[in-house]
């Protein structure tokens, strides 16, 4: 029988869960996707990829095994109070994507004896690339299948609930970052020859090579560096360049802001 999962929240992260999961091999056989959300005709269209989409939240709650909260932090109690009838401890597994919310604040919405986890995925999950951090808990049966779920949707990697606001920053936000260091090196492609779109695709491509070298050998990024960078070479006239005007620094300095945000945030 297939895993009932209901994505409450259907915009831009629950819309990239949903369509991961319809995408898999491994759903189609395993999970059966329902996705909420008021203006249910905006994602109409991922109809046409088999998942169920509805504004009846209640309706998919009480179909549900494992339930993924993805509407924004401000928009949790509204929906919890109008499933909270619905929901049963004995049945469901509570999911939140939720940035800077405690499974204990969930908790004192839902009422007691959920197991509720934390888990911060990215949008990547759209093309089963995510990389999902899981709240450890004591629930390790729904956390199992928490995994196994977003094993499916990408890398996983269970941490501890302190790091939950870290993640977001390195993990879901780190999407940004890098797109725009994508976007940056298109545009120094084109100045230095190529059309935009070849220049794009360049840039995508080689910083997919990059990340891949790193998943597949295991290797630390200075050891590929040196690879690229003959003595007195084009490359490390560039990388230092780059140094000299704050890029590593400027990535720290923007990863640790962006954590401080989440913290006041809180
Ligand atoms: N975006 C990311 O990359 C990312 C990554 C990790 C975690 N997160 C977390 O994921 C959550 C969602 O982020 P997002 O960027 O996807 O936000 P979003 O695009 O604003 O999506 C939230 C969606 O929830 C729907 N919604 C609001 N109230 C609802 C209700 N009562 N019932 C059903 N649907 C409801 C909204 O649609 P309607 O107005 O039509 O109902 C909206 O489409 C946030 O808590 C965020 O912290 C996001």
């Amino acid at each position: 029988m297939k895993t009932k999962i209901a994505v409450l929240g259907g915009g831009n992260l629950g819309s990239a869960l949903a369509q991961g999961l319809a995408r898999t091999d491994e759903a189609s056989s395993a999970y059966q996707v329902t996705i909420t959300r008021r203006n249910a005709g905006l994602i109409r269209h991922l109809e046409d990829q088999g998942i169920t989409v509805t504004s009846d939240n209640i309706a998919a709650t009480e179909q549900a095994d494992q339930i993924i909260l993805a509407v924004q932090p401000t928009q949790i109690e509204e929906l919890i109070n109008e499933i909270k009838p619905a929901l049963d401890p004995d049945k469901h597994i509570i999911a939140s994507t939720m940035a800077g919310i405690s499974s204990d604040e969930i908790a004192k919405l839902t009422g007691p004896g959920f197991a509720i986890l934390r888990i911060m995925p990215n949008t990547a999950a759209a093309i089963n690339e995510s990389m999902t951090c899981i709240e450890q808990t004591s629930h390790k049966e729904a956390e199992e299948r928490i995994v196994a779920l977003f094993e499916t949707l990408g890398k996983t990697l269970v941490i501890n609930s302190e790091l939950m606001e870290a993640s977001t920053v390195l993990g879901a936000c780190g999407i940004a970052f890098f797109l725009r260091y994508i976007r940056a090196a298109s545009q120094g492609g084109n100045e230095v020859g190529f059309h935009a779109e070849d220049a794009q695709l360049i840039a995508a491509q080689t910083a997919l090579g990059a990340s891949s070298l790193l998943l597949n050998s295991n290797t630390h990024p200075e050891q590929e560096i040196d690879k690229v960078t003959t003595p007195k070479g084009c490359t490390i006239t560039g990388l230092n360049e780059m140094e000299h005007n704050g890029f590593s620094s400027a990535l720290i300095k923007g990863i640790k802001l962006s954590y401080e945000k989440i913290e006041n945030i809180r």
